[in-house]
């Protein structure tokens, strides 16, 4: 099973920052997950659509300048652009990088040849997702090879078809829903199943027997842990 730090070690440090992904690394993850939007042009890391209820700012991230988000922070922390966090992992570990904002898809089609070329990172390594499956369809239209994993937080009355649908490399949901089924269906069209976000133990013991490829969890060492203990 891959383990990722879901908003890197976010169940240690302010999720989303610098910091919680330098733990991540610390803790010697395999995989982080993150989340971006588009300011002024620039994808930054950051999970809300309002900056308020997580930074000591206020507002709709998508509407404020660099130079607001610059005098903000997240607990402490500076919110990085997604091009520091990967400059600072540089090809370490996979990087799942959620489209969460709007206009998210054209500074992603420009950055992810740099990430290859600049950072060490391999396609195998920079996986995309969203809820929003236009997007991950328009990335791919751009980029066929890259890895694109849509995300589901209900079940889809077609099952895993949109696996097929966007060429997908995994489906990732929900595990307050996850069913046999839904997980079946996406091994059989080629897509690795990962379910988010995975705190407890008993769940990943459970999903393992589920065949699930992966988990998501604010403390991954725990994760990590757990896959030891049959
Ligand atoms: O990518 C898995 C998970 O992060 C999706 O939900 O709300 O934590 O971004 P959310
Ligand atoms: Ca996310």
């Amino acid at each position: 099973m891959l383990i990722f730090a879901h908003r890197g070690a976010s169940g240690y440090q302010a999720e989303n920052t610098l910091a919680a992904m330098e733990k991540a690394l610390q803790l010697g993850v395999p995989a982080v997950e993150l989340d971006v939007h588009n300011v002024e042009g620039e994808l930054v890391v950051f999970h809300d659509r309002r900056l308020d209820s997580k930074s000591s700012g206020s507002g709709i991230i998508h509407l404020v300048s660099k130079d607001y988000l610059a005098s903000i922070n997240v607990k402490g922390e500076p919110i990085p652009t997604l091009w520091q966090v990967l400059e600072l992992i540089a090809g370490r570990c996979i990087v799942n990088i959620e489209l969460k904002g709007i206009n998210t898809v054209t500074p992603l089609i420009a950055l992810y040849p740099k990430a290859l070329k600049q950072l060490g990172f391999t396609q195998e390594q920079l996986l995309i997702s969203s809820f929003n499956h236009p997007y991950l369809r328009e990335f791919k239209q751009t980029l066929p090879k890259a890895l694109v994993a849509p995300l589901l937080a209900s079940i889809p009355l077609e099952g895993a078809a949109v696996v097929s649908q966007l060429d997908a490399y995994s489906l990732n949901l929900d595990v307050s829903f996850i069913n046999q089924a839904l997980v079946d269906d996406a091994h059989q069209r080629g897509a690795k199943v990962y379910v988010y976000t995975v705190d407890h133990v008993d769940d990943i013991h459970a999903l393992e027997l589920m065949g699930v490829d992966g988990v998501f969890s604010n403390y991954p060492d725990r994760a990590m842990q757990a896959l030891t203990q049959v």
